[in-house]
């Protein structure tokens, strides 16, 4: 395998005031040791089982996330007697840590809800969301970002969520408030460790903001002072080993969060580990790598979903692994087609080549 310069040696210099392996140490969630202190992002649509089943055999997160679920949709189908949410494939069996996230504003729902996951799942973390800015969660069912406008809101929910999970530990994730002229993840940060939360993660845009501009990691840092024991976890724009590492050199966070770099890219968390512990950084997989990662990932997914509604889920995966390779959007049309397998298998050879100086599929 090929192996690029350490971050440690690009990264040496007057600017870096703190060397890379000294200052990352694990990070504690609770009882849990989350080592490397690196998560792997609740991405709604993306992070479900074959996405973090493939994340976990490239390895190098130190806890991983499902995607964020609905509470009262969990809590109806526990009283219907129907079957847990779709969202939760894999949960009971896959390896742990694992953290499983949830949404609602209803703190009775909540618990009964994180209760469920704690005891009868055995998850790791119980998550709560209030960053969500989608209009069907925030405005439509008050809940996510929505919330950081209630912070005595937040602190009921937390409070009831801690004491119907101990002793699995319960975190937060938060933005930084709902609209630049309203940022307050300062006093959020005071109630989200006053009712016992184990940890916050705060991603650095308000809800207005959505994914525009930057990650404001000065305002993450800022929080710092307002916690007294629990660890921040920054998240916002991290796309690469560099900017990770650059991130614990700049900012007192205790770990870091990553979310859309490592779509298509589930080696990424295994690049960062290494880059942490100033060793020498796994290159990228090569093209006929990227293209038996991305059968893997089809194959989980056909497993679960059957062929015909495997290959559609697997149409949006496919294009995170195409995404910024040059003739991606030749492959994005191609694959918005296939209907079933032995397509899908022709695409992927055809624009993944096995001879890897063929890169431009375009
Ligand atoms: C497609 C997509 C789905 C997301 N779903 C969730 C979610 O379910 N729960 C959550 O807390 N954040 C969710 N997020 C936000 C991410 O977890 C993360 O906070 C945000 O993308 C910023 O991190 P990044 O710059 O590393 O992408 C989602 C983001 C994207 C792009």
């Amino acid at each position: 395998m090929n192996c690029t310069p350490t971050l440690a040696d690009c990264l040496r210099g007057p600017s870096f005031a703190r060397s890379v392996p000294e200052q990352i140490v694990p990070l504690r969630i609770g009882p849990l040791i989350v080592d490397p202190p690196v998560l792997q992002a609740p991405m709604a649509g993306f992070t479900n089982f074959a996405f973090r089943q493939i994340v976990r055999e490239y390895g190098g997160a130190g806890l991983q996330a499902t995607e964020m679920i609905c509470a009262k949709g969990f809590a109806w189908r526990d009283r219907e007697r129907q079957e847990v949410p779709d969202r939760l494939w894999g949960v009971r069996e896959e390896p742990r840590p694992l953290a499983v996230q949830i949404w609602d504003n209803d703190p009775e729902t909540l618990a009964h809800v994180g209760a469920r996951l704690a005891h009868d799942f055995g998850v790791s973390v119980v998550d709560i969301n209030f960053g969500c800015p989608v209009r069907q969660v925030s405005e439509k069912a008050q809940s996510g970002s929505y919330l950081l406008r209630y912070p005595d809101r937040m602190a009921a929910i937390i409070e009831r969520v801690v004491r119907a999970c101990a002793p699995t530990p319960v975190t937060a994730k938060i933005r930084l408030g709902c609209t630049r002229n309203q940022i307050n993840a300062c006093e959020v940060a005071r109630v989200v460790e006053a009712s016992g939360a184990a940890a916050l993660t705060v991603h650095g845009r308000t809800a207005q903001d959505y994914f525009q501009g930057t990650a404001d990691w000065d305002r993450i840092a800022e929080i710092r002072h307002h916690l007294r024991a629990i660890p921040l976890i920054g998240n916002g724009d991290l796309d690469s080993p560099a900017a990770v590492v650059a991130a614990f050199q700049r900012y007192p966070v205790d770990g870091v969060m990553i979310a859309r770099a490592s779509l298509g890219r589930p080696w990424l968390f295994r690049q960062v580990q290494a880059a942490l512990r100033g060793e020498p950084i796994p290159a990228d997989p090569s093209l006929a790598e990227q293209a038996e990662c991305m059968l893997r990932h089809y194959d989980l997914l056909v497993q679960r979903f059957g062929a015909e509604r495997g290959t559609v889920l697997m149409r949006k995966y496919a294009c995170t692994y195409a995404q910024g390779r040059p003739g991606c959007r030749k492959f994005r049309a191609r694959i918005a087609t296939v209907s079933n397998a032995s397509e899908f298998h022709e695409v992927v050879r055809e624009c993944f080549p096995r001879d890897d100086h063929a890169v431009d599929f375009a």
